[in-house]
């Protein structure tokens, strides 16, 4: 099975602006995998400064999928994100 890294940001600015309900989404995900039949596991690291963001605050919260960055990340863009990634193959 392949696996999929994803960093979440959990520095305070990017806890305050959403990070954990991303969190929780990409468990969702994690939940639905088999129902879906994804062959790829998701792997979540909570972490802190995971970006070369100097604007920290504006960019919150953060979350790196696969190496690439998304600033101002929501539940659907990073669901959204890792989606498109593991049906591409
Ligand atoms: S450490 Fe979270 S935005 Fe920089």
């Amino acid at each position: 099975m392949r696996s999929l890294e994803v960093k979440v940001c959990v520095c305070t600015h990017c806890v305050m602006n959403g990070a954990m309900d991303i969190v929780e989404s990409i468990e969702g995900l994690q939940k639905l995998k088999n129902q879906l039949r994804f062959n790829t596991a998701v792997k979540i690291i909570a972490n802190e400064c995971i970006c070369d963001k100097t604007e920290h605050g504006e960019c919150s919260p953060i979350v790196s999928v696969k190496g690439e960055c998304i600033a101002n990340a929501t539940s659907e863009t990073v669901t959204a994100k890792i989606i498109s990634i593991i049906t591409k193959g």
